[in-house]
């Protein structure tokens, strides 16, 4: 049992509803594997929060609701499912397991994340439920015991708890914070079409032989670049082991990152598994032309922007 986190609400239990906010990442490194016997890669990533936020409101359900875990999408849309396979509803359910909460929840989800993106959406919705319902149910487990249990619900589950910008090892799950400073700026080219990650994985086995040697770790410059709050120099250590994989995948994708570069920005990489096309640029202005000359591809199906580094899974409401 770890102490209790600030982010983490005492244990009340009495509210009739909690609003949680967390947010979607990029991968501003990410060194993948070969694959374990678990088909699992071990890699390390340096993961930053980005201020494209998911909101998950838990409320209480009345008595004759039969302790079941539902869920309603603010918007509603056909990617994401709503049943027991969404990530948020598998997240309270673990958590009620868990902890020996009979009580169910209903589940309200506004997504700005996009969906299948490579940037954690999903993730993040689950991370939410958890400190969501944590709150809700008084079940007061602290910030390590919620991660704990966002490891078990998928690799990236555990960095959105946590937020601002860190270092992940071992599948992506085990997170540990750096120091940063100042603020980035990016703008996001957004696919019409969804990646699945586990066939971005496959593609990247299949490109490296599955032989690929081990995991490099994070570049000195790159923690440098983050600890001097130097754009320039985190654009030169950009870096994603995936790329390759994702732009096999969807070659058109080079095109849209050519697009962004030739628009001002200092680097666009694929962000994670893909398909979005992360540009790092220097300045609001430079976020706005580059925005527009995305758009005016035709290339895209949408464009957001953002700033990061921003904080973790907390209740807003
Ligand atoms: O953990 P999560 O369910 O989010 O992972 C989705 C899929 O991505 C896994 O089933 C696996 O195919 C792939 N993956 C991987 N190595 C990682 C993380 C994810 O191969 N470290």
């Amino acid at each position: 049992t770890g102490p209790r986190e600030s982010t983490v609400p005492p244990r009340s239990g009495s509210a009739s509803s909690v609003r949680v906010e967390a947010p979607g990442k990029v991968n501003l490194f990410l060194s993948v594997g070969a694959p374990g016997p678990d088909g699992y890669h071990p890699l390390t990533t340096v993961f930053q929060a980005v201020r494209l936020i998911e909101t998950v409101t838990a409320r209480r359900q009345s008595a004759q609701d039969h302790g079941t875990v539902t869920l309603t999408l603010e918007e509603p849309d056909a990617d994401v499912p709503v049943d027991e396979s969404n990530l948020a509803v598998r997240a309270a359910t673990l958590l009620a397991q868990t902890t020996g909460v009979s009580e169910g929840v209903d589940l309200l989800l506004r997504k700005r994340v996009p969906v299948a993106g490579g940037m954690a959406g999903g993730s993040a919705d689950a991370a939410a439920a958890l400190v969501a319902c944590n709150a809700l149910w008084g079940t007061g487990l602290s910030l390590p015991e919620l991660s704990a249990l966002a490891a078990r619900l998928g690799a990236d589950v555990p960095f959105p708890l946590t937020g601002a910008t860190a270092v992940g090892s071992g599948r992506g799950d085990l997170v540990t914070p750096i120091m940063t400073r100042g603020a980035y700026h990016w703008v996001f080219a957004l696919a019409e079409e969804g990646l699945s990650t586990p066939a971005v994985f496959r593609r990247f086995d299949e490109l490296t032989g599955g032989g690929q040697p081990a995991v490099r770790d994070v570049p000195e410059a790159l923690t440098a670049a983050l600890r001097a709050g130097d754009t320039r120099a985190l654009a030169a250590s950009l870096h994603n082991d995936l790329q390759a994989a994702a732009l096999d995948l969807r070659p058109e994708l080079a095109e849209v990152i050519a697009v962004a570069e030739e628009a001002g920005a200092l680097r666009a990489i694929v962000s994670g598994s893909g398909p979005t096309i992360a540009a790092l640029v220097e300045d609001p202005g430079s976020a706005q032309r580059v925005s527009r000359a995305l758009k005016a591809s035709g290339q895209v199906a949408d464009v957001l922007r953002a700033d990061a580094p921003v904080a973790g899974a907390r209740v807003v409401g």
